[in-house]
This record gives C-alpha cells, structure tokens and sequence, in this order.
C-alpha cells in the first residue's frame, strides 16, 4: 500500500477534501480510470498535473458500462500497484468509491449517451456508452473538476463525453491526450493483460494495419476497397473475428467523406481469442 497518495471512499471524505483545495484557489483536474493502470494512464496524470494544481484519480470498475456477457468479473484489479504507480506520477488524491457508495440503494437516474453512440461501439455493446455517461457525470459532480483528462485510444467515448459536456452545458473542460503504446506498436490497455504470449506477438499488427489504411486514405485510395483490404489483412494476421472496420468523420463519428475535407479517423474493433482489442488513428 501507498504510503503517501491520499485514497478516499466516500463522496463525505471526497468533498472535506476538494472544499479545502478549492478555499485555497486551487483548480483541480480528474483522470477517470477503471484501475489497472498502465504508463497510459500514468502520462494522463502527468497531464492533468500540468492543466491543474491538483490532479484526482479515480478508480472504480463502473458495473453500468458492462453488459451481461461481459468481462466485469474478470477485469483486471490491482490496487496496490496502482497506489505506487500514482505515488509516482505525483497524484494529488485516489478516489476510488464502492458500488454501493456510487450506486446505493435506490439510485434510478442515468444519463443516455446522445449520437456520438450510436454505431461503431455502440453497435456491439449497446448499453456502454449510458453506463460510461452516467458514471463521468457523476464523478464530474463528486470530483468537481475543472479538466478531465481521457486517452484517445477510447476515440468514441471521448467523443461522446465531448457531446455529453456540450450538451449538458457542464461547466468542465475535456481533454483528449494521445495513445500511449508499446514499442511495437500496441496501444497501452488494461486489457492487453488478457492475451496469451501467442495472441500478444499477433496484436500490434491491428495498428499497423489501421496505420496503412489511413496512410492509402490519405494519398486518395478508394475508401471501401481500402477497408476490405485492411479486414483481410487483419484475418490473415490471425484476427478470428472483426467487429468494425470504418472510417468515420472525426468530431461527430457520422459518416465521413474524403471529398469533405474534414479530419478523418479510421476505427477498429476485432478480437483474438476471448480479448477484444480496440484503436484508431487519424487519416
Ligand atoms: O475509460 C475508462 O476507463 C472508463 O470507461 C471510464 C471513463 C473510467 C468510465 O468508467
């Protein structure tokens, strides 16, 4: 266990804290995590230790963004290990609720996720996106921030929280920070932790694969023939399965056309084995 990162439990504890922070003038910047961290999550900390004076870390494995079939029971916890790495990266405060402290008895309410959901993630888990909404707004409302700090490699989310804040006239600012990845390529997630030795050496092909489609989109090739390209490419690299290949416009994620002009994002979900893999990259 950390002896020095501050770690709160209830919204109580939480709120003695920021009120104290707040008296003082300082602004203060959360870095919603689902625990697990890894050197991605720990360049966002060090993100918000540079947009605020104080950064706020929370952990909880949100059960609403988790359908029946899903990983919740066997996604990865690592407490302690987490508390070090925060020590480390110079965290001001953990808050890291119970379920029955963020969801007690009695809680009814949710946000719905506006259109940035609809499609891509929002066709294979159809639930996420209001479980993850309703979770960020109520850690907005517990926490009090004036930045959050969310990685690009969940373009969607980051997309719909955008939406959600706009929408909601939210008084936050979010921030989107870069994929962080493994040498070879493989974009840093706690679910990495999932593939065997075997399926790890296979993953990073999704990002170069992806690479190249934004590379051919970006010197005029054919959208379509470019993404039945890169499918059989991924199947040949031994991806069993893909969820969606496409290129969407990058602010509203709706259908995107080269002719536009307008920032492009291909976007990828397939699995290997029992580990779905997620990335995208710019065009
Ligand atoms: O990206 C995540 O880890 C989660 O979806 C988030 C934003 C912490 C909400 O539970």
């Amino acid at each position: 266990m950390s002896d020095t990162v501050k770690i709160v439990r209830t919204v109580h504890d939480l709120r003695k804290v920021t009120a104290k922070w707040r008296h003082r003038g300082h602004s203060i910047g959360l870095v919603p995590t689902m625990g697990a961290l890894h050197a991605g999550h720990v360049s966002l900390v060090r993100l918000a230790k540079k947009k605020a004076d104080r950064a706020v870390v929370s952990i909880f494995v949100n059960p609403t963004q988790f359908a029946a079939n899903e990983d919740l029971s066997r996604y990865p916890r690592d407490e302690a290990g987490d508390l070090k790495k925060l020590d480390d990266a110079d965290a001001d405060l953990v808050w890291a609720p119970t379920v029955e402290e963020m969801y007690p008895d009695g809680f009814s309410t949710g946000v719905r996720a506006g259109s940035a959901a609809k499609e891509l993630e929002g066709t294979f888990r159809p639930q996420h996106f209001d479980g993850v909404a309703t979770v960020c707004a109520k850690l907005f409302n517990q926490v009090t921030p004036n930045v959050a700090i969310f990685g690009e490699k969940d373009f969607q989310q980051l997309a719909v929280l955008l939406q959600m804040v706009r929408d909601l006239n939210m008084p936050l600012k979010l921030i989107g920070a870069p994929t962080k990845r493994d040498t070879d390529g493989l974009a840093l997630s706690s679910r990495n932790a999932y593939l065997s030795a075997t399926e790890r050496k296979i993953a990073p092909s999704l990002f170069s694969i992806i690479s190249a489609l934004a590379g051919d989109i970006a010197e005029g090739a054919d959208v379509a023939a470019g993404v039945t390209n890169a499918k059989r490419k991924l199947t040949a690299a031994g991806f069993e399965k893909i969820d969606y290949i496409e290129v969407r416009d990058s602010e509203t994620l709706g259908s995107a056309s080269t002719a536009s002009g307008r920032p492009l994002r291909v976007l990828a979900a397939c699995w290997l084995g029992k580990t779905r893999l997620i990335d995208n990259v710019a065009v």
